[in-house]
């Protein structure tokens, strides 16, 4: 388990996004629980937002509106059909902690320009060799 944010930090009744490793993790409190879900909207890869729940406690996709449950992923409304995937959390010593499991893991890096066919990084173009 990852430590994340204090949970006094968290209103009751809203949720923040966390990132942990390679995981964007929408961490929502629903009275003194602590719920934990992808962060990326099932429907078009959006960025869930952090910020108070919608009516329900649900959490509302800022894209098309699909609504979420943050205690077990499930669509409560279209145009999303799949859930959330879900991670555990707890409070230990005051403070939210979060397995993402191998969702965590790091990205793999990019190719080496000299891979055939790769493309330079964006990070790259345009600046003066050294
Ligand atoms: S991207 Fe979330 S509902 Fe469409």
């Amino acid at each position: 388990m990852e430590p994340t944010v204090p949970f006094a930090s968290l209103e009751p009744g809203s949720c923040v996004v966390h990132q942990i490793g390679a995981a964007k993790v929408l961490i929502a409190r629903i009275g003194d629980t602590v719920h934990a879900t992808s962060a990326i909207c099932t429907h078009a890869r959006v960025e869930l937002a952090a910020g108070p729940l919608a009516p329900g406690c649900l959490v509302e996709c800022p894209m098309h509106g699909a609504l979420f449950s943050p205690v077990d992923g499930s669509v409560h409304e279209g145009p999303a059909v799949t859930a959330l995937k879900t991670y555990p959390a707890r409070v230990v010593d005051g403070v939210v902690h979060v397995d993402v499991g191998e969702d965590g893991a790091a990205r793999p890096a990019t190719p080496s320009p000299s891979t055939p066919g790769a493309r330079p990084s964006l990070a790259s173009w345009g600046r003066p060799a050294r």
